[in-house]
């Protein structure tokens, strides 16, 4: 693993972003996951700062979130497709056809993470995933004690983030809301990977992460075993790093 220390938040945002920005330019045909939630927000904004001030061909790049909300509608404002297609898509001006997403509603979960695969490989598998990290150690929905060989599946929702959309959406209790996620093993599967963690409530489990046990506990332990993984951190997130 290459862990990226940045000076500032600032910093982190754009060193994060100049990652998403360069696999675009490299391969116009790129494949990148992304991921949604105030970390990736600010690194959305650095990237379209930078393609408005340097403009690159985005007409051939696939984007996609690498979970989505399930039982919400698709248009709820902290939707995986609404935060990506207003960060991302539409201010850089990528393709409708090239963002792929799974739906927020199915009745039939195995189908829909089956679909969302064969697209993903469909386009030659992913060139560059962008994660987060959930406090407990989360990618994506794949909360702690998922299986490492674990592939798109429909997961629960942690705690806080399921009581948040609850009140969002004014969903009552009786309907379950669950998230639609990559798995570990397709996270691991990804050519590139960078997991971007910024802020001093990230600093604990990114001590966990990188340096303690591998371990489905802490699902982003797994990442020690990538060969092409770099953490972008800003200071606050470093602090607990021996
Ligand atoms: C949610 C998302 C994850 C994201 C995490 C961190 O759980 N499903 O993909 O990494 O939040 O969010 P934040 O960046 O807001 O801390």
């Amino acid at each position: 693993m290459k862990i990226t220390i940045a000076k500032s938040e600032t910093e982190f945002f754009q060193t994060a972003a100049e990652r998403i920005v360069a696999q675009m330019v490299r391969k116009r045909d790129a494949v990148v996951g992304l991921a949604t939630g105030r970390t990736t927000k600010g690194i959305h904004a650095a990237v379209c700062d930078m393609h408005r001030q340097s403009p690159f061909d985005v007409s051939k790049v696939t984007v996609f979130a690498m979970d989505e909300v399930t039982n919400v509608p698709r248009e709820y404002a902290g939707s995986c497709y609404t935060l990506i297609l207003t960060q991302i898509v539409t201010p850089l001006g990528i393709p409708a056809e090239n963002f792929i997403m799974p739906p927020t509603r199915s009745d039939d979960w195995a189908a829909e993470a089956r679909l969302f695969e064969q697209r993903l490989a469909a386009r030659g598998g992913v060139d560059l995933q962008v994660l987060g990290i959930g406090e407990d150690g989360h990618l994506g929905f794949n909360q702690p004690g998922t299986p490492f060989d674990s592939t798109c599946w429909h997961s629960r929702m942690d705690r806080e983030l399921e009581a948040r959309i609850r009140r969002e959406t004014q969903t009552p209790d009786n309907a379950v809301l669950g998230g639609i996620t990559v798995g570990i093993k397709n996270i691991m599967e990804s050519r590139k990977i960078v997991l971007a963690a910024n802020g001093s409530r990230k600093a604990r489990i990114i001590a966990a992460a990188l340096k303690g046990p591998v371990t489905p506990d802490v699902p982003a332990s797994v990442l020690q075993l990538h060969h092409d993984c770099e953490v972008i951190l800003d200071p606050a997130a470093a602090d607990y790093l021996p």
